[in-house]
């Protein structure tokens, strides 16, 4: 197979949903197809239950699981398919921001019976400001949930998206009988026991057919003939370029956990989803077909054995090939470096490969050279996009408490942060250190691995922070901007790149201090131009 031919049969993409909609149950199922499992049950769910153990032991346990769950990939029907893992938890919503940095398409997983759920909604909100294309799939269709066509309109209107139906289901709960498959004009009929076989569905493709009578009884049928007449009035027709432009979004019904309407999704998506996409670097438009390699951390993984300093850093391959043994450049260290063990990714194993291809997810050991959103090329000096950091929720300041330990506890802090466990900002005035986070999980979680891990102690002060601004002046030399220094010196401080960052207590104060001095600009994100 050459070059383009490999490029062209990579899919990756990543699941996203609220938790508990059924994101593991589905990513199973999808990896019984591709035949990388035997059985259900095999992918562990990264979520983070709460139950007798304390949270951030729970995260620990998580933490192991989601090395092996990080990238899930498969062949099926020729294509090579990389699930990239997104934690479903709000504290996390950060990881999976990047990871979405890292994917060519999602699906999204939305529970019948609740409906568009708010993690949902935050997430789908950045696949769209990203134009990544979006397939809806409605899960849990065995039980009784809202009615179809209410929920294509919850998905419209919350998720600000534009469905268009390619299954539909035929009853729901106790009344569920299957589903139109309208992509392929096939019906599936749901037995209730098909949970590890894959059927294959009845041609059909006239509903008004009389045949459907039989099969599904006069009710059904003729509930299901006006129901598709609806859709094909309401809602435009499938085309794959709107698809792939993020201006329309197929939606599939069915059930992952009886492994209903699975494979129809599935067929579906190795049809419209798209290879490996192009990606924005600050000086050009990197191609997935160029020869040369190019790539970027999205994700590391840190200290999974205390005992060594392990990491494993994520590197989606953006172009090119990249190879064993062979030197590359560290764009931001201006460093050349070469990988003697690069793993690939296959179902819950990795393994050592000598070459990885566009879509391909790359984990390269690392003794701490890495950062997230750091470019690897084989010599051109050029940085990828896209990997902003979000203003964090929540922020403390962070006290050494074991003085014996300061340099552990720099060496900690700085490598979590690399790592995107939390942002460190630290402030102008006195050199105080203020973590900031987007949930207050984290706070314990980095308590609890300064210690494990770095053998270092550190205690929280509060602090009132409403909001990280980073701070753009139209002029760094004009009057208003050394005004505004002056007059804020108390809440500036520097991120870890050395940008500044305004620490502004309340969202009335954001307002003033932008009305005050409008030609210093407030941004909510670390990446503004
Ligand atoms: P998540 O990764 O999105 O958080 O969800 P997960 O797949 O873990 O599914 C959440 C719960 O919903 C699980 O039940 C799972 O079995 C169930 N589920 C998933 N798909 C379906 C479906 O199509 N129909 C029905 N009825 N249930 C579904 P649980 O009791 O929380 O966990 P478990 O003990 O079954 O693992």
């Amino acid at each position: 197979m050459d070059f383009l031919e490999e490029i062209e049969r990579r899919r990756t993409f990543g699941i996203i949903s609220h938790p508990d909609a059924g994101k593991t149950t589905l990513t199973e199922k999808l990896l019984l197809y591709g035949g990388a499992i035997q059985e259900a049950g095999a992918v562990k769910s990264n979520k983070i239950k709460k139950g007798a153990t304390s949270d951030f032991m729970e995260i620990e346990r998580q933490r192991g699981i989601s090395v092996a769950t990080s990238v899930l990939a498969f062949i099926y029907k020729g294509k090579k398919i990389n699930i990239l893992d997104t934690p479903g938890h709000k504290d996390f919503a950060e990881d999976t921001f990047r990871t979405l940095t890292a994917v060519d398409s999602v699906i999204v997983v939305i529970d019948v019976a609740k409906g568009v759920e708010v993690q949902t909604e935050k997430l789908v909100k950045v696949c769209r400001m990203r134009k990544i294309p979006i397939i809806v799939f409605i899960n849990k269709l065995d039980r009784e949930g809202k009615d179809a066509f209410d929920l294509l309109d919850e998905v419209e209107q919350k998720l600000g998206l534009k469905v268009v139906p390619l299954s539909f289901p035929i009853g729901m709960g106790y009344d569920f009988k299957g589903i139109y498959n309208l992509w392929d004009k096939k019906l599936n009929i749901f037995s209730g026991d098909v949970k590890q076989t894959v059927s294959e569905g009845i041609e059909f493709t006239d509903v008004n057919n009389p045949e459907l009578d039989e099969i599904i009884g006069e009710t059904f049928a003729n509930t299901l003939r006006e129901e598709i007449e609806l859709v094909e009035e309401v809602y435009p027709k499938f085309n794959k370029e709107d698809y792939l432009n993020g201006d329309l979004q197929p939606v599939f019904f069915g059930s992952a956990l009886n492994n209903f309407g699975v494979k129809e999704l599935l067929d579906c998506f190795i049809e419209i989803a798209p290879p490996p996409q192009p990606k924005t670097s600050n000086i050009r438009l990197v191609d997935s077909k160029e020869e040369k390699f190019t790539g970027f951390v999205f994700k590391i993984h840190a200290n999974m054995d205390p005992k060594h300093r392990d990491r494993l850093a994520f590197i989606k391959v953006v172009s090119g090939i990249f190879k064993r043994n062979v030197n590359y450049l560290h764009v931001k260290q201006g460093k050349k470096m070469k990988f003697s063990s690069p793993n690939a990714f296959f179902a819950e194993k990795k393994e050592i490969v000598d070459e990885s291809f566009p879509g391909d997810i790359v984990g390269l050991h690392d003794t701490g050279n890495f950062k997230i959103g750091d470019t690897l090329t084989e010599g051109e000096i050029l940085e990828f996009k896209g990997i902003p950091s979000f203003s964090p929720e929540h922020f403390r300041y962070v006290n050494n408490a074991d003085p014996m330990k300061s340099k552990q506890l720099a060496k900690g802090l700085d490598q979590l942060m690399d790592e995107g466990v939390a942002q460190l900002f630290t402030l102008d005035l006195n050199g105080r250190k203020v973590i900031g986070t987007v949930g207050a999980l984290q706070f314990e979680v980095i308590q609890y691995r300064l210690e494990h891990e770095y053998g270092a102690k550190c205690s929280y002060d509060n602090l009132n922070v409403h909001k990280a601004c980073w701070v753009e002046p139209e002029d760094a030399h004009n009057d208003e901007f050394k005004e505004f220094k002056r007059i804020k010196q108390r809440y500036l401080a520097k991120d870890k790149k050395g940008q500044l960052v305004f620490l502004a207590d309340s969202a009335f104060t954001v307002q003033m201090t932008q009305d005050k001095y409008p030609t210093v600009q407030l941004h909510f994100v670390s990446e503004f131009k």
